[in-house]
């Protein structure tokens, strides 16, 4: 009996004191840790209708194409804030039997654009030219985006991928705290853009419903008609009047042009990890791989999570690789953009020669660039699916701003987007997330314009890991980033990988941006000593992420963001 006793209590000890040494050693604050946990499939993002639909595709029998193009659409009904019809996206996937691709469905300057289009006569950037207002969309990819993924792997009839989203917008969706309060923050923008009071500018609390009648039409016209209805059809023409009346440029041309394009992915090996993510005309791809191939020497998890010495070597990283973002990133389908080099072990190495623990480098000794203090917050949003057979696509979609260039067209029922914004509309001068961008992102006819969008899938010996992406314009790519450490060299969970205070740096601003109150007082005074400025001051959030991990298992474990309306729905 004495044995039995000594050796319970024996072994409560160790369990106590295992979990001592894991909670010292993922010290974080976070408000959301417990994450969703599916047999099958799932599905994470920013709006539960729209994770709802995905995963009823799914238990239909449609694969995770199928619920990607219904979750699509979802998005553009319940989140009209990024998700769209008007605006583009990426989509990175990863079939079953390990086949990986990418889709660029991202806007394209018009035909009649031209480089200097938004400068005054003085050459200097009329800032709202490019960000509200009908001069301000490129033209939209998404249909054409959904179209080419359901031919390509959809298995299910486009009518019936749609039904559910057209019910959605007939129906209505609940008003959330969250989308109350944006809307009253946008209201008076929206109705000076507008010259008039629209559908999304009455006044809704959380708990009203909001039915949107013309885009459950739009989308109808769109399940009968097919992709033309949009690039041609009845739709396309409403959108170009609309836009052309309020000084667009865009055309029947333009809309006919327009295609979606299979593209290769970037992929770069970390430890035991493949990274697949978007090549250009996203830099997130790219700029995540340099980040992860310069810290890798680096023994990450033997410094504390988020201490100053883990957040000092990714924030120099990071500072190295935004500064070639700014100059060597563009269109490559207009600009040779040096991938291989960029990707270069040996030059990645050099970039980080002159790294000392011992004192902040300067960002002016990296290279030069005007300062900018401008940050915007999270438009865009990210999904996560991956399927009952392991086929998993990782979305990014956006508007580019809230609501985009905050014009809607109320025959159509959709905003459209300001991704203008995103080319470098003069050398040096920075967009609206603060990004300074050269030559290779100037704007030139049917260029698609530089993102941050960073979709990503990870594979761990072999197999498919993580399916992980977020929103938040420039701050998207550490925002991955950091999520993927926080499981992979911390241990954390999906959830609480998404759920765990984030920082960014951009090289310009030469400033720290971290999430309030979530970071150690020692850590902040630390890095501050060695000559680091920390802008907490903006209290804002970096990045909303939506991932999915599959586990040694094969369960799936969700991670949606606490930091907005964002829900994983499995089964
Ligand atoms: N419009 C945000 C991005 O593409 O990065």
């Amino acid at each position: 009996m004495l044995k039995i006793i000594r050796y319970n209590t024996l072994v409560i000890l160790s369990v106590l004191f295992l979990f001592s040494c894991k909670t010292e050693k993922h010290q974080f604050k976070n408000s959301a840790s417990k994450a969703e946990i599916a047999d099958k499939a799932m599905i994470v993002s920013a709006r539960s209708e729209a994770s709802r639909i995905g995963a009823e595709i799914m238990k239909k029998g449609g694969n995770a194409f199928d619920a990607m193009v219904a979750t699509e659409m979802a998005l553009a009904v319940s989140y009209p804030f990024a998700g769209n019809l008007g605006g583009g996206g990426f989509m990175v996937y990863r079939t079953a039997d390990g086949e990986v691709g990418t889709l660029d469905y991202r806007e394209k300057a018009p035909l009649a654009s031209s480089k200097n289009m938004y400068l005054d006569e003085n050459g200097e950037v009329i800032s709202e030219k490019s960000t509200m207002g009908a001069l301000a969309s490129g033209v939209p990819g998404t249909i054409a985006g959904i179209f080419k993924v359901h031919k390509k792997f959809g298995s299910l009839p486009i009518q019936e991928l749609l039904k559910p989203v057209i019910a959605l917008a007939e129906k209505g969706i609940v008003v959330t705290q969250k989308q109350q309060d944006r809307l009253q923050k946008y209201r008076d923008v929206l109705m000076q853009v507008n010259e008039d009071t629209i559908l999304f500018t009455k006044s809704y609390k959380a708990g009203d419903t909001l039915k949107n009648k013309a885009l459950a039409n739009t989308l109808r016209r769109i399940a009968t008609n097919g992709r033309s209805e949009f690039y041609g059809g009845e739709t396309g023409k409403i959108l170009l009047n609309f836009l052309q009346e309020r000084g667009g440029i865009i055309t029947e041309q333009d809309l006919l042009k327009y295609d979606a394009k299979w593209r290769d992915p970037v992929q770069v090996q970390y430890k035991d990890y493949q990274i697949i993510s978007m090549p250009p005309p996203s830099s997130g791809g790219i700029v995540l791989a340099q980040i992860l191939k310069m810290i890798e020497p680096y023994p990450l998890n033997e410094y504390a999570h988020n201490s100053a010495k883990y957040i000092q070597v990714l924030t120099e990283a990071e500072r190295r690789a935004y500064a070639d973002r700014s100059f060597y990133l563009g269109d490559s389908d207009f600009y040779e953009v040096p991938q291989d080099s960029l990707l270069d072990s040996n030059y990645l190495e050099a970039k980080m020669a002159n790294f000392s623990f011992e004192q902040a480098t300067s960002s002016s000794a990296i290279n030069h660039g005007e300062l900018s203090n401008f940050y915007e917050s999270n438009e865009t949003t990210h999904y996560s699916i991956v399927d009952a057979e392991g086929n998993a696509v990782s979305v990014t979609t956006t508007l580019n701003g809230a609501y985009g260039s905050k014009l809607y067209i109320p025959e159509l029922g959709f905003f459209m987007n300001n991704e203008m914004n995103d080319f470098s509309l003069k050398p040096g001068v920075p967009n609206m997330f603060g990004l300074i961008g050269a030559e290779a992102n100037a704007i030139a006819p049917e260029k698609r314009m530089l993102s941050s969008m960073t979709p990503t899938i990870i594979e761990k010996d072999n197999k498919l890991w993580m399916v992980v992406g977020s929103p938040g314009g420039s701050t998207i790519i550490t925002s991955v980033l950091q999520t993927f450490l926080n499981v992979a060299e911390f241990d954390l969970n999906m959830q609480e990988a998404v759920s765990a205070k984030r920082f960014h740096h951009q090289w310009l601003p030469d400033e720290i941006m971290m999430e309030p109150a979530g970071f150690e007082e020692k850590a902040l005074e630390e890095l501050q000593q060695k000559g680091y400025k920390i802008n907490q001051s903006e209290s804002r959030i970096i990045g909303k992420v939506d991932a999915i991990r599959v586990l040694p298992n094969g369960k799936l474990e969700g991670g949606a963001d606490p930091r907005g309306d964002d829900t994983a729905v499995g089964f």
